[in-house]
C-alpha cells in the first residue's frame, strides 16, 4: 500500500533533501507527490527547462526506495506568463479580473494559457516518461478551488456561444428551452447571449445552468489536454486529479472523474468539523465519483492555518482518520505535508513536521501507522465496499438548486447526508451513485429531491420499481425539466403515477418553525419526530399513507406515502425532518427490504467493510474519547494486534480494529 507525503523539495535547502529522504523511510513512507507548484523551477523562462534539481530530489528519495507522483503545476503559471499574457487571468462573476499573486486564477479556457500547459505538460512528461521512481501523475490541483470553477472572461463568452450552438443547433431551439419570451429576451444572434454575470436579478435559471454546465465542461477538458499528452507519453504511468469535498458542488465530478485512472480527494477533518458521520459522507462521495477506491492525495497531518491557527489534531487522530479513509475504500494516503513551510502564504498550514525539521508526535504517528500497514497494506489495498443501499447524487440538480435554492436553508448536500447520516448510525454502508449507474445490483435506492428530472432518469427508476426494487423519493422531486423549467405536470411530475401521489400544495418554511410528525404505526422513540424548511402536502393517488403532519392548516393530512408498484415500491417524503424521524424510516426500510447493519455498536464507533471476494475485512473505529465495548457476534482476529478477539470486547479511545 502506497503511503506518503506531499513534498517540496524547493522549498529547503538541497543539503536538507537526504535528511529529508532517511527520516521519510524510517516513518514507513514509499511515496511522495512532488511539483504541482514549482512551474516557474522547472520552467524559469518560457520554452527553457530545468528539471536537473528535481531529478537530484529524487534520486535521494529513490535511494530509500521512495516512489513518485509528479503533480503537473497548471494551478499557478509563472510571473512571466502572466505578464506576457495578460488575458489569462480569470475575470470573476461580477466582471472584475483577478490578480496575480494567488493561485486558481488563470482562464482554462484560454487558448494562450491551455498551449502553454501543453507546453509544460508535454516537457515534464518527455523527460520523466521512462523514470523508474515515477508511478503517476496529478494533473494540476483541486479544479473549482477559490471558487474557479466559472470565468467569465471573453474567451469564456464565445466559447459559451459554441457550446450552445452545438448543444441547441438553433436558436429557435435555445429561445424555446430558455423560454426567453420572458423579459423579453429573444436571441435573434448567437453574439447577442449573455454571461450570467452577477448582478442585483438572478439570471434566466435555464441560461444560468447551461453556464454551470458549459463550466464544468471546460475544467473537464481542461483535465483532458493534459490526460491526452500524459496518455500518449507516458502509457505505463496511472493518471488521477485531487478532489474535494466538505460541500463542493461547482464541477460535476462524475465527467471529471471519467478520464481518470482514479479518483485522489484532499482530506481536511480540521477539528471544527471532524464530526465522523461528515467525514465518511465525504469518503463515500469520493468513491461515488468513480464508483471506485481511491486515494487520499493530502491527508491532515497538522493544525490547518493561514492567518489564523486552528486546533492540533489530538493525539490519535491523524491516524484514526487515515484509518477511516482506508475503511471507506482508500488505497493510498498521502500526508499534507512532509514540513511545515517557513514562507509564503501557507506558512501556518502545519505538516508532519514543524518549521524546524525535528520529529515529534506526529511524526512518530504517522510512523506508527506507516509500520502498521508494511505488515497489514498488502491485504486491503483492492478490497472492495459492497453496499446494498445507493444514494443517488445528480450533479443537474446540485447546479440548478445553487441558482435557485427553493427555500434559504436548504442544501443538496446537507440534505443527502440526512439521510447518509441515519445509515452511517446503524453501521449500512451505502454508495453514491448517478440516476445513470446500473441499480439492479442494489436492495434499496434513495433519490432524495432529485429536482431536474430527465425522461431517462424517471424511467430507470420506473424500471427498477417493476422488477422489485425499493425507491425512496422526498422533496422538490421532478420539479424541473433538463432546461431548468418547472414541469407543467403535477408533482412529483414524470414520477407521479410510480410513487402513486400528487403534491397538492407545498409549503416553504421560516427557519424557526417546525411540525410535528405522526407516524402511522407506533412509535417507540422517544424523541420528538419534526418536520422543518418544507412542508408538502400529499394527495394520495393509490398510495399508503406512512407519516401524516401534526400541526399547521394541513395537520392530519399526508407528509409521507408508499406505493406499490410491479413487483417493488417507492416511498415518497414529502418533508425535511430532524434526525430521530430519519432514524425511524431508515428502520423501516431496513426491515422492509431486509439489508442488515454490519455491527450493533455504541455512537461514535464507526463500522465498515471492505471485501476480496469472499473474505471480508471489518473495520471497527472509536471516534470518541473513551473505551467503547460492543458485543462480537462470532471469532474474529485483529489483523492490527494480531489477537483473537470474541464476545463482549472494548475498543480504546480513538482506536482501531481490521478484523477478519
Ligand atoms: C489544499 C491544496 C494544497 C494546500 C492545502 C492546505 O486545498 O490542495 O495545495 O493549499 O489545501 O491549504
Ligand atoms: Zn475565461
Amino acid at each position: 500500500m502506497y503511503y506518503g507525503a506531499d513534498y517540496y523539495p524547493e522549498h529547503w535547502p538541497e543539503e536538507r533533501w537526504p535528511t529529508d529522504a532517511e527520516m521519510m523511510a524510517e516513518a514507513g513512507l514509499n511515496l511522495v507527490r512532488l511539483a504541482e507548484f514549482a512551474w516557474t523551477r522547472l520552467e524559469p523562462e518560457p520554452e527553457r527547462f530545468d528539471f536537473a534539481w528535481l531529478d537530484r530530489a529524487i534520486e535521494h528519495l529513490a535511494a530509500r526506495g521512495i516512489r513518485v507522483v509528479l503533480g503537473t503545476p497548471t494551478a499557478a503559471p509563472p510571473a512571466w506568463l502572466v505578464r506576457q499574457h495578460p488575458e489569462v487571468l480569470r475575470v470573476r462573476a461580477d466582471g472584475r479580473r483577478v490578480h496575480f499573486g494567488h493561485r486558481r486564477n488563470v482562464c482554462l479556457v484560454s487558448p494562450v494559457y491551455r498551449s502553454c500547459a501543453e507546453r509544460i505538460v508535454r516537457a515534464m512528461a518527455t523527460h520523466y516518461r521512462d523514470h523508474p521512481s515515477v508511478i503517476g501523475w496529478q494533473i494540476d490541483n483541486e479544479f473549482g478551488c477559490h471558487d474557479s470553477a466559472r470565468c467569465y472572461c471573453e474567451a469564456c463568452q464565445g466559447a459559451f456561444r459554441e457550446w450552445l450552438a452545438a448543444r441547441y443547433g438553433s436558436l429557435e431551439a435555445l429561445n424555446r428551452a430558455w423560454g426567453t419570451d420572458f423579459w423579453s429576451h429573444t436571441y435573434r444572434a448567437w453574439e447577442e447571449i449573455p454571461l450570467p454575470f452577477a448582478d442585483a436579478l438572478p439570471a434566466n435559471p435555464g441560461l444560468a445552468l447551461d453556464y454551470r454546465r458549459f463550466a464544468s465542461d471546460a475544467n473537464v477538458a481542461f483535465q483532458r489536454l493534459q490526460v491526452d499528452i500524459l496518455r500518449e507519453l507516458c502509457p505505463s504511468h496511472f493518471v488521477t486529479h485531487n478532489f474535494m469535498a466538505n460541500g463542493f458542488q461547482e464541477l460535476n465530478y462524475y465527467d471529471l472523474a471519467r478520464d481518470l485512472d482514479f479518483v485522489s480527494w484532499d482530506n481536511y477533518p480540521d477539528l471544527r468539523r471532524s464530526d465522523p458521520a461528515q467525514l465518511a459522507f465525504n469518503h463515500t462521495c469520493i468513491r461515488g465519483w468513480k464508483g471506485a477506491n481511491f486515494w487520499v492525495m493530502e491527508e491532515e497531518s497538522g493544525a490547518p492555518g493561514t492567518t489564523v491557527i486552528s486546533p492540533n489534531p489530538r493525539p490519535g487522530d491523524i491516524r484514526l482518520w487515515s484509518y477511516q479513509a482506508i475503511a471507506h475504500g482508500a488505497d493510498a494516503i498521502v500526508y499534507f505535508r512532509w514540513r511545515t513551510c517557513t514562507f509564503g502564504a501557507e506558512q501556518y498550514w502545519h505538516g508532519i513536521l514543524d518549521h524546524d525539521g525535528r520529529p515529534r508526535r506526529r511524526y512518530y504517528e504517522v510512523q506508527r501507522m506507516g509500520r502498521e500497514l508494511q505488515r497489514i497494506g498488502a491485504q486491503i489495498v483492492g478490497s472492495e465496499v459492497n453496499a446494498q443501499v445507493a444514494l443517488i447524487f445528480d450533479w443537474d440538480t446540485a447546479f440548478a438548486f445553487q441558482i435557485q435554492a427553493n427555500n434559504p436553508a436548504f442544501d443538496y448536500f446537507e440534505h443527502l447526508k440526512r439521510y447518509f447520516v441515519a445509515f452511517h448510525r446503524r453501521n449500512v454502508p451505502v454508495d453514491i451513485i448517478p440516476w445513470s449507474a446500473d441499480l439492479r445490483r442494489y436492495r434499496l435506492v434513495l433519490a432524495p429531491a432529485l429536482y431536474v428530472l430527465s425522461p431517462d432518469a424517471a424511467a430507470r427508476l420506473r424500471a427498477y420499481v417493476e422488477k422489485g426494487g425499493t425507491v425512496l423519493f422526498d422533496v422538490r422531486t421532478g420539479a424541473k425539466d433538463v432546461y431548468n423549467r418547472v414541469a407543467e405536470g403535477p408533482l412529483p411530475g414524470l414520477v407521479a403515477d410510480l410513487c402513486g401521489v400528487t403534491v397538492d400544495e407545498y409549503d416553504s418554511l421560516p427557519p424557526d418553525v417546525t411540525v410535528p410528525l405522526v407516524f402511522d404505526t407506533p412509535i417507540v422513540s422517544t424523541q420528538k419526530l419534526l418536520a422543518h424548511t418544507w412542508c408538502e402536502v400529499l394527495a394520495p393517488q393509490g398510495a399508503k399513507v406512512l407519516v401524516r403532519y401534526g400541526g399547521q392548516y394541513y395537520a392530519g393530512q399526508p407528509a409521507v406515502t408508499l406505493n406499490t408498484y410491479g413487483k417493488g415500491r417507492a416511498v415518497y417524503v414529502g418533508t425535511i425532518a430532524n434526525p430521530p424521524a430519519y432514524e425511524r424510516l431508515v428502520d423501516e426500510l431496513l426491515s422492509s427490504t431486509g439489508v442488515q447493519p454490519l455491527l450493533d455498536t455504541p455512537p461514535g464507533v464507526e463500522v465498515t467493510a471492505r471485501w476480496q471476494g469472499q473474505k471480508r475485512l471489518l473495520f471497527v473505529l472509536n471516534h470518541t474519547n473513551a473505551p467503547q465495548s460492543m458485543s462480537l457476534p462470532g471469532e474474529f482476529h485483529d489483523l492490527l494486534s494480531g489477537q483473537p478477539l470474541s464476545g463482549t470486547a472494548v475498543l480504546p479511545p480513538k482506536e482501531v480494529w481490521v478484523l477478519v
